[in-house]
């Protein structure tokens, strides 16, 4: 397996598209996190990506473009509505649903009929698709179940011996996976929340209806829920909690709760906003959120942190709630599913 890194001269990447032409996997850094690259247009080089992450057949992959012109060979038609996010969001952490061309294999799509496409901003990951000459289907490079990597490092913990490269890009900018939008119907609807916002989405599109994993979240009888998604997401080994309220109301909670894990023998996390953070008293291992009103922070270390608890033994983690304007409501969507949904409201 061989890990290239990134210079300014792309030169170095020959080698990976070489590989992903001839149906090999490249692991690769986007803007939002690293994705696990095969020649969109070859069945049996996808089929090797769900080997690597152990995803389930079931659950179909983003296919990335580096050039508009390739979107002919992989949809059949683009709306009016998906016209106008392209030009606004792309290239950028933008993924659209539409109606897939027949060069796209079934191993791509699952065998529905509508396939996603992202053009991603990150230079390295566009010189890629470029140099490969096709476009690139690329799932999160995690072994799935376990939060998205954003470091050539996470890569290497998750699938290091299974595939043939990774290409090492630094930090990813955004931090969590693309917002998806499907615009293969009348109305758009929201899929899964990400750097481009909701709002943002809305001042382009006007209406734009939200799909049911965010719903879900947004039900006020949350804790009602059961973890009933059909696969587990984002998961630590650590039980998560997410703590929403006030910050003194918060400051009280998790700090009785430290106390009160501790007289149990367990090893205690705490991820919180740097308002909150100098008054968590403690705590075993101690993660700063960033400001709480410049969200991006939080959002480009989520999941960093969730491997850092793991890797520190914590067993159980108390995090500070992200809200649900702006980046909020994507950040809320990744912690609440790694949570498996065990949020607790505080109040003073
Ligand atoms: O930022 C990202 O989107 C990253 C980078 C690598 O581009 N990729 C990523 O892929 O997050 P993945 O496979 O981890 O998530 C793709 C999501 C899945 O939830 C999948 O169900 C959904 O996209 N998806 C893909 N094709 C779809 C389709 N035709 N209809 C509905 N959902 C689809
Ligand atoms: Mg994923």
């Amino acid at each position: 397996m061989q890990i290239i890194r990134v210079t300014d001269e792309f030169e170095a990447l020959k080698p990976a598209a070489q590989l992903i032409r001839q149906g090999g996997l490249v692991a690769f850094p986007t803007e939002t996190v690293y994705g696990l690259g095969a020649n969109a247009l070859q069945g049996d080089a996808v089929a090797n990506i769900f080997k690597a992450k152990g995803r389930p057949s079931d659950n179909p992959l983003i296919v990335h473009i580096s050039d508009l012109n390739q979107l002919e060979e992989i949809v059949s038609h683009v709306s009016e509505q998906a016209k106008l996010l392209m030009e606004r969001f792309w290239p950028g952490p933008l993924t659209l649903i539409m109606p897939k061309n027949e060069n796209i294999p079934d191993e791509v799509t699952a065998g529905l009929s509508t396939v996603g496409v992202r053009f991603p901003k990150h230079p390295a990951a566009q010189a890629l698709i470029s140099m490969a000459g096709v476009p690139i289907a690329a799932p999160s490079a995690n072994t799935s179940g376990k939060p998205s990597p954003t470091t050539a490092q996470h890569v290497i913990d998750d699938l290091f011996g299974k595939i043939d490269a990774i290409i090492d890009g630094g930090n990813a900018e955004v931090g969590l996976e693309s917002t998806i939008v499907d615009v293969s119907g009348e109305i758009p609807v929201l899929l899964r929340p990400g750097g481009i916002t909701y709002e943002q989405l809305c001042e382009t599109l006007g209406e734009v209806a939200l799909g049911q994993s965010v719903t879900e979240q947004l039900s006020s009888n949350i804790t009602a829920i059961a973890p009933g998604m059909k696969y587990p997401h984002y998961s630590p080994n650590a039980q998560v909690v997410v703590v929403k309220g006030e910050n003194e109301a918060i400051i009280r909670y998790i700090n009785q709760q430290i106390k009160n894990q501790h007289s149990l023998g367990k090893k205690v996390g705490a991820m919180v906003y740097n308002q909150v953070l100098p008054a968590i008293l403690h705590a075993d291992v101690l993660l700063s959120l960033g400001d709480i009103h410049h969200r991006s922070s939080a959002a480009a270390n989520l999941f960093s942190y969730l491997r850092t608890f793991d890797e520190q033994g914590a067993e159980i983690v108390y995090a500070q709630d992200c809200g649900e304007s702006g980046i909020g409501l994507a950040i809320s969507n990744r912690l609440n599913k790694a949570a498996g949904y065990e949020i607790v409201e505080v109040n003073s």
